[in-house]
């Protein structure tokens, strides 16, 4: 694969994509990213231009996606509207950049006979019960619960349809939630760390019980690109580092390594609908590709992530008070 046109390149997990396809690979990589609020150019200035060009344009657009399938020798899907909270406010951008999106660059490849790989998410499937001994697996029934979780499984389920009805060889992969670098200061992680920052308090949704399953995106992108290369068509993965913590736990070891007292944040209101636990089992995509996390001790990652955000804020300090405010609104 020697051109591979990324989808949301220039989001969180997009961009650390594009990094370790530069850094693993030869090819040359397209971009194809509409720029919303989430996106962030800086995070691909630093890339060779030669090997990295951006499309500023939209996925649900046929005649821009067209063009770009038919030059590609694969696409890499992660484009989409990925915060819980805003598709709660508003779910119609999710609906119409998470499936008509989806359904656009699916029938590009279709087309073209391009190699799709489409990025996903543990949502899909619901939640479980924080006692629940099983985790997630490929053949969990979906359950989705949030707007935005909806379009998710919405996506993956036209994906399996041109598998099956057009022969289009994609794969699928299921990620649980992502940390590092690059995110937007309104998911968990990145918001509580810059409120520290700020002298304001994290804020921990109900009782702060709720279990989320991290992975450093180094790894997830790492695993996409494995599923990518040597990921049987038309399967599904799960990419999971074992890495289940409460968001309680969370943020008191965040609170601990700045400095602060390990009880100095609020609890606030609840997200309505909000998950309580995701777990995953990647036993599948280990077993099957031989792949394995490598960021596993969340304590170290959380702190290097912690020191990104100190040393950059200049990246993240436009957005924080509109996010404050948005969040404010909603009591949160
Ligand atoms: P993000 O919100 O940081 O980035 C999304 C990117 O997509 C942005 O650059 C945005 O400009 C672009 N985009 C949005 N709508 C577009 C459109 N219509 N056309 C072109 N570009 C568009 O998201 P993220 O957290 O990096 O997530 C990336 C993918 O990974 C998503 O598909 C998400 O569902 C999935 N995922 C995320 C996580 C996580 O923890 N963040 C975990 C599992 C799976
Ligand atoms: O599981 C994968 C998913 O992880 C991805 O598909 C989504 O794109 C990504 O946003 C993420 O979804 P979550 O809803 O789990 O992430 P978020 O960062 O919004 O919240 C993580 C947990 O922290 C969740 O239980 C809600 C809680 N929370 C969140 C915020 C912003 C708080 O307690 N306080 C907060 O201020």
């Amino acid at each position: 694969m020697s051109k591979i046109l990324v989808t949301g390149g220039a989001g969180f997990i997009g961009s650390n994509f594009v990094h370790h396809l530069v850094e693993r690979t030869d090819a040359d990589v397209t971009v194809l990213d509409k720029l919303t609020y989430a996106a962030s150019r800086e995070a691909l200035d630093v890339l060779p231009a030669e090997r990295v060009t951006l499309v500023v344009g939209d996925i649900a657009d046929a005649d821009v996606v067209d063009p770009l399938v038919a030059e590609a020798d694969a696409v890499v899907h992660f484009a989409a509207e990925s915060h819980n909270d805003n598709s709660l406010d508003d779910p119609s951008p999710f609906v119409q950049t998470n499936l008509v999106g989806t359904f656009t660059l699916l029938e590009a490849v279709r087309r073209h006979g391009t190699r799709f790989h489409h990025v996903s998410t543990d949502e899909v499937y619901g939640d479980l019960a924080l006692d629940d001994p099983q985790r997630f697996t490929e053949t969990t029934p979906y359950n989705p619960s949030s707007p935005y979780s909806s379009t998710k499984a919405g996506s993956d389920l036209l994906v399996r349809a041109w598998v099956r009805s057009f022969g289009v060889a994609a794969t699928i992969s299921n990620c649980s939630n992502n940390y590092g670098p690059f995110q937007h200061i309104e998911k968990f992680i990145p918001r509580q760390i810059t409120n520290v920052l700020d002298g304001r308090r994290p804020r921990l949704y109900g009782q702060g019980t709720n279990v989320r399953d991290w992975i450093h995106t180094a790894d997830h992108s790492s695993a996409v690109l494995t599923i990518l290369e040597r990921g049987r068509v038309g399967e599904t993965y799960l990419i999971g580092a074992d890495g289940e913590e409460s968001n309680r736990d969370v943020v008191e070891t965040l609170l601990e390594l700045m400095g602060q007292p390990s009880d100095a944040y609020d609890l606030v209101t609840d997200r309505p609908g909000h998950d309580l636990r995701y777990a995953i089992d990647s036993s599948k995509l280990r077993a099957e590709l031989g792949w394995e996390p490598r960021f596993t001790d969340f304590r170290s990652g959380l702190a290097a992530t912690i020191d990104w955000y100190r040393d950059n804020e200049a990246w993240w300090r436009p957005h924080k008070e509109t996010v404050e405010a948005r969040y404010a609104e909603a009591g949160q």
